[in-house]
């Protein structure tokens, strides 16, 4: 049997009751049969970035991170969009991954989405989020762009996903990170 393909989510909400997990919950059912999804569930532990910490040492949750995104073939990203940006603290937590001495994130295998309670299912914070991510020189699916706008009419009491066109674009958008993943894979280390 082959090994599953293990994606780790990054939820950038810290809110018990926070759209962007239960996407990511909603992708662990959707998720095609070879891929498995760890939801990173640490991201209000990670201290403000501060470069006389990292001196003494990565923070637990800060390492924690870093080992699971090093471990795993791609990551998938769900932000909120605060003031027409990402939360800070998914940036505070992109920023811990992303110092050597080795850099997780680098080269990385992407995808992002994002749902907010407005029509425009965070545009702004997804675009954001893109351009930090060409620092790290990885790949990320260009297609399809999955803005939940909305969110709030499209999960039930129980936080499970309801509305069909959205899951049909996470599919997609599962599909598309495998075969980026899988096409990385292939064209060897350091492509
Ligand atoms: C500080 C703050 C700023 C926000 N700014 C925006 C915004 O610029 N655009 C938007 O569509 N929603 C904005 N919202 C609303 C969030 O999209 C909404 O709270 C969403 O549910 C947050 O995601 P979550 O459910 O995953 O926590 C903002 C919310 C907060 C708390």
């Amino acid at each position: 049997m082959t090994e599953k393909l293990k994606i780790l989510a990054i939820s950038g909400s810290l809110r018990r009751a926070s759209f962007n997990t239960m996407v990511l919950h909603a992708c662990q059912k959707l998720a095609p049969d070879d891929v498995s999804i760890e939801i990173f569930d640490r991201l209000g532990e990670i201290p403000l970035y501060n470069e006389d910490l990292r001196a003494e040492g990565f923070p637990p949750a800060a390492a924690d991170l870093r080992a699971r995104i090093a471990a795993a073939d791609a990551i998938l990203i769900a932000t909120p969009e605060y003031n027409h940006s990402l939360p800070g603290a998914l940036k505070n937590a992109i920023d811990w991954a992303s110092r050597p001495p080795e850099i997780p994130l680098a080269k990385k295998s992407f995808a992002i989405l994002g749902a907010s309670m407005g029509a425009m299912g965070t545009i702004r914070a997804q675009y954001h989020l893109r351009d930090i991510l060409i620092f790290f020189d990885g790949t990320v699916v260009n297609k399809p762009e999955v803005f939940i706008g909305q969110a709030q009419n499209k999960f039930n009491a129980q936080g499970d996903l309801t509305d069909e066109p959205t899951a049909n674009i996470l599919r997609m958008l599962l599909e598309a990170l495998k075969a980026q993943t899988l096409r990385l894979r292939a064209s060897g280390p350091g492509a």
